[in-house]
């Protein structure tokens, strides 16, 4: 059985003086059973997170990181930085990236190698555009998106590997899919996998739904035989949506 969890992607939202708050009255209201749950602030925001959670069950992560250890590589922030500042997990290749900041399925790899390098939990983004979905590309682009990424990842790692589907079309625009659209590439996802990976870790492998998920959809959507939970932005900078993501990941 695979326990959901639950993510919040904060995006570029939020000063300390709003982030440590936020994040206190989520842990409050998670309580210590349920699915895991995890808030992903900008990296300034981090320690006030951090600090707000600390001794709950809420967990921290990134939205981002470079491969390289350390060196002249201004503006960038390392995985052993995200250790230390005190991240679990990191966001890697979200859609807003590729489309704003160049990211490509080979930058995801080497991401994806560096953060499991630390211990790490990356949190793969895939999708297909609109375009895609209408030219019937789906399939191709998920494929491509995941074999890219997944490049050179061994099936111990990949355990530790969580993807997340986020169709570019649903994020940010109050459009979901459906809960029949998301389960049936949650599902070919997981069949790539199997067939990479073999049945046993492809079972453990944690595949996260993205794209306008609010309290309103979340059951159905979570409901969804290869749906593990949920990688939540707008929701999830609203307490009060965000815990009945939560409670309806129970
Ligand atoms: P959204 O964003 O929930 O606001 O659509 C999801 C994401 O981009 O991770």
């Amino acid at each position: 059985m695979r326990t959901k969890l639950i993510a919040g992607n904060w995006k570029m939202n939020l000063t300390s003086g709003e982030a440590g708050p936020l994040a206190k009255t989520i842990a409050d209201a998670v309580g210590s059973d349920g699915p895991d749950v995890l808030l992903c602030p900008s990296f300034t925001l981090i320690p006030a997170v951090r600090d707000a959670v600390d001794g709950t069950k809420v967990q921290v992560g990134a939205q981002n990181i470079f491969w390289e250890p350390k060196g002249a590589y201004t503006g960038e922030v390392s995985a052993e930085m995200l250790i230390d500042a005190g991240c679990s997990h990191v966001i890697i290749g979200h859609s807003e990236r590729r489309q704003y900041f160049g990211e490509t399925d080979a930058s995801v790899q080497r991401k994806t190698m560096t953060a499991l390098k630390v211990d790490l939990i990356p949190i793969i983004c895939v999708g297909e555009t609109l375009d895609e979905r209408e030219e019937g590309r789906t399939e191709a682009i998920i494929d491509k998106q995941i074999s890219g990424a997944l490049t050179g990842i061994e099936a111990d790692d990949m355990l530790r590997v969580v993807i997340a589907y986020e169709p570019v079309w649903a994020i940010g625009t109050g459009r979901t899919a459906t809960p029949d659209t998301a389960q049936e590439v949650h599902k070919q996802i997981r069949t790539w996998l199997k067939n990479k990976y073999g049945k046993d870790v492809a079972e453990q492998v944690r595949i996260l739904y993205g794209g306008s998920m609010k309290a309103a959809n979340a059951a159905d959507l979570l409901g969804q035989p290869d749906i593990d939970g949920g990688l939540v932005g707008g929701a999830s900078l609203k307490a009060d949506e965000f815990k009945a993501i939560i409670d309806a990941a129970r």
